[in-house]
C-alpha cells in the first residue's frame, strides 16, 4: 500500500492487524484493526504515532513512508499522542534510524517515553496551545487529552487543513486496505465502521467517558474539517458523525443507552438454560430490540458492546456453590473493571441444594449503580409458574425500559 494524501502534505499511513491476533491481547476483532499515523510535512517533515513493532509490519510502514516519499532520517519530528506500545513499539528501532529525531509529547507521556524507550535527549513537553510551526503554512496545535486512554494523551490540529489528530479517541476495530475516508465507503461499509466503533469503545475507552466528554468539549470550538484517528477510517465528509457517536456512546454510562434489552446467560445443565426463552419472548412481547448472549462460549468483548448500549440488561446464571456461575462473575467483574453503570437489570437462575448467586452478584455490582427488578429464582428445574414469572418479569423489565 501507498501512503494517501489526505490535504496538500499531509498523508495517512499505517498497518493493519489482522483479525487472527487479539487487540491489546484479549480483544478480538472480526476485521482486524487498522493502526494508523500521519505525515505532515512544511519545510519540516512530521510524524503523527508510529506502528507496533510486529511480524513484518514495520517492514510495510516503511515502504508507504517511501512512497510519500520520505525516509526515516528525513523525519525531523515525532509527535507522540499516545505512548502505548501499538502506537510505539517500533519507536526504538526508528530512533536507531535517526538519531536526531526530536518529540513532542506530553510532560506525562516523557516519563512513560523514558519507561518503555530509554529516550531523554531531544524530548520537548508540550501542553495545550502550544504549538509546532513546521513552514510552507502548515502549523500544529497540541491538546493535552488525558485518560484517552492513557493518562499522558493529547490530540494534534493542524491549522491550515482543519484535521483532528485524536488518536484512539474517535477510533474503531476494523482494517483499512485501499479506502481511507467516510466518503469512500458504502452505507454498508459505514455501519460497520459505526458498530465497531461502539465495539471498540465499550472495550478500550468506555471507562473513560467522562475524559471522552471533557474531551469533546475541548475542542468543540476548532473548525474541525477532518477527525483523523489512530485506528479506523478517516472522518472526512463528516466528521462530526463520529464525534457525535463518541458523545452518545459517553451517555450510555449515565444511563442514557438505548431502549433495547441485552440478555446475558450462563446454564450448567439445562435447568437455567430452559427460561432464556421465556425471557427473550417476555422482552419481544412488549416491542423491545433484543440481543442474546451466552457466557463463557461468546467473547466479553462483545458482550460489553451489547451490553454498553442497552438499558436494561438480562442475567441468566445458576448458583455454583453457594455463589454465582464463574463465567458469569468473571463477566460481571469485567463490567465493573469497564464501568457499564447505570443500567436496569433482572436476574434468573436455578440452585441445587442452595441459593447464593444473588448475594455475591450484590457484592461484585454494587458500584455499578444498578436498579433491579424482583429476581426469578427457584429450586431445581423450572416449571410451568416459573416459566411465567420469566416472561411477566422481562415484559415488565422492558416496559420500564420503554417508559424510560
Ligand atoms: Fe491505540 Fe491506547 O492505543
Amino acid at each position: 500500500m501507498k501512503a494517501t494524501a489526505m490535504a496538500e502534505g499531509i498523508y495517512r499511513l499505517g498497518i493493519n492487524l489482522e483479525s487472527d491476533q487479539l487487540f491489546e491481547g484479549m480483544w478480538p476483532m472480526t476485521d482486524g484493526i487498522s493502526i494508523n499515523s500521519y505525515v505532515v510535512q512544511g519545510d519540516k517533515t512530521a510524524i503523527i504515532d508510529l506502528t507496533e513493532d510486529v511480524d513484518d509490519k514495520p517492514l510495510q510502514f516503511e515502504r508507504e513512508l517511501a512512497s510519500i516519499p520520505v525516509q526515516p532520517e528525513d523525519v525531523d519530528y515525532l509527535i507522540i499522542n499516545h505512548m502505548e506500545p501499538d502506537h510505539t513499539s517500533w519507536l526504538p528501532a526508528f530512533h536507531r534510524k535517526n538519531p536526531d529525531l526530536q518529540f513532542f509529547i506530553t510532560a506525562k507521556g516523557a516519563a512513560v517515553l523514558k519507561a518503555f524507550c530509554g529516550i531523554e535527549k531531544n524530548v520537548h513537553i508540550v501542553k495545550t496551545g502550544d504549538t509546532l510551526d513546521l513552514g510552507k503554512g502548515r502549523e500544529l496545535v497540541f491538546y493535552e487529552a488525558p485518560n484517552l486512554h492513557w493518562p499522558e494523551t493529547m490530540f494534534s490540529y493542524e491549522k491550515s487543513s482543519g484535521i483532528l489528530f485524536s488518536c484512539d479517541a474517535f477510533g474503531s476495530y476494523g482494517s483499512i486496505t485501499d479506502v481511507i475516508f467516510d466518503d469512500q465507503l458504502s452505507s454498508e461499509q459505514h455501519g460497520f465502521f459505526m458498530e465497531e466503533a461502539l465495539r471498540y469503545y465499550a472495550n478500550i475507552i468506555g471507562g473513560f467517558s467522562m475524559f471522552v466528554t471533557k474531551a469533546i468539549e475541548l475542542v468543540k470550538d476548532l473548525d474541525i474539517k477532518m477527525v483523523a484517528p489512530s485506528h479506523g477510517i478517516v472522518w472526512r465528509e463528516n466528521p462530526k458523525a463520529i464525534i457525535e457517536a463518541y458523545s452518545r456512546f459517553a451517555g450510555y454510562m449515565n444511563g442514557l443507552a438505548e431502549p433495547e434489552i441485552t440478555v446475558i446467560w450462563s446454564s450448567m445443565y439445562g435447568n437455567t438454560g430452559q427460561v432464556v426463552n421465556s425471557m427473550v419472548q417476555g422482552v419481544r412481547g412488549e416491542g423491545v430490540p433484543v440481543h442474546i448472549y451466552r457466557v463463557p462460549h461468546d467473547h466479553v468483548g462483545f458482550i460489553l458492546a451489547s451490553a454498553w448500549k442497552s438499558s436494561g440488561i438480562i442475567l441468566g446464571m445458576p448458583t455454583y456453590e453457594y455463589r454465582m456461575f464463574p463465567p458469569m462473575a468473571w463477566t460481571l467483574d469485567m463490567f465493573g473493571r469497564k464501568k457499564v453503570w447505570n443500567k436496569k437489570v433482572l436476574r434468573f437462575g436455578s440452585f441445587g441444594w442452595s441459593g447464593g448467586a444473588q448475594r455475591e452478584m450484590d457484592t461484585l455490582t454494587e458500584k455499578l449503580k444498578w436498579e433491579f427488578i424482583d429476581p426469578v429464582e427457584w429450586q431445581g428445574r423450572p416449571d410451568d409458574e416459573v416459566l411465567a414469572r420469566a416472561s411477566q418479569q422481562a415484559a415488565a423489565l422492558a416496559r420500564q425500559i420503554k417508559g424510560q
